[in-house]
């Protein structure tokens, strides 16, 4: 703890814009003195905003690149929260299993992922569903957050250039379709309960384990 660097931060400049949206939606499912696990947490600076306003719980962060790690360990002591915040976890969803000791599991109450499914190929998808089964208990929730693709809803100019540009970059990227992502959960024992229309045409899924 007293090696990390301060200098390590990154600043995704997005999580300043979506940060105070996705803790209204994340308000109505803190139980206090639970621990709720970040997957893909990137700079870390979601995690620190989310720890200093939800001080009853634990927030856990994780994410499988290095840089991000120490980005988000950074951030942990930059605000002062080591006392409370763990250091990130390296999970990669597709490396099984997940390193989750027995404290974590026995106080997680739910899973949050942001921004990972569209700038990951669909097999992450499938075993974030898959992994986080194996690591939540009935009742307990997964909350997909991110830009989605549905059927019944125009999807939007700047959506459909998003995806495109995504598409570009890697071939197995791109916007899901939510009935498809509806489906995964299903396989997986998740339930569809609520859907939050988010700022710039992003969604919060809120799945929950039956
Ligand atoms: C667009 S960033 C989003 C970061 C952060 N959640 C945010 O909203 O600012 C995507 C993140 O997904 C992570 N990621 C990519 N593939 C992953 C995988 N297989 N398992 C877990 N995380 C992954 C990346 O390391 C990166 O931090």
């Amino acid at each position: 703890m007293e090696n990390i660097n301060l200098d390590n931060r990154l600043n995704f400049a997005a999580t300043k814009r979506n940060r105070d949206s996705i803790a209204a939606v994340l308000s109505h499912y803190i139980s206090p003195n639970s621990l709720l696990l970040e997957i893909a947490s990137g700079s870390g600076e979601h995690g620190v905003f989310f720890q200093k306003i939800f001080p009853s719980i634990i927030w856990q962060t994780s994410d499988p690149e290095q840089a991000h790690r120490n980005s988000i360990n950074s951030w942990i002591k930059h605000e002062g929260l080591f006392s409370k915040m763990p250091e990130a976890l390296d999970i990669n969803v597709e490396k099984s299993p997940w390193p989750i000791t027995k404290q974590i599991r026995s106080l997680i109450k739910g899973i949050v992922c942001i921004n990972m499914i569209h700038i990951s190929p669909w097999s992450c998808t499938k075993a974030l569903f898959k992994h986080s089964k194996s690591n939540l208990d009935q009742n307990h929730f997964l909350m997909i957050y991110g830009p989605f693709i549905r059927k019944e809803v125009q999807t939007s100019a700047s959506n459909l250039i998003f995806d495109q540009s995504l598409k570009f970059q890697n071939p197995l990227w791109g916007l899901r379709n939510l009935d498809e992502v509806n489906k995964l959960a299903f396989l997986n024992g998740f339930e569809q309960e609520k859907v939050y229309e988010m700022p710039a045409n992003n969604l919060s899924v809120i799945y929950r384990l039956n």
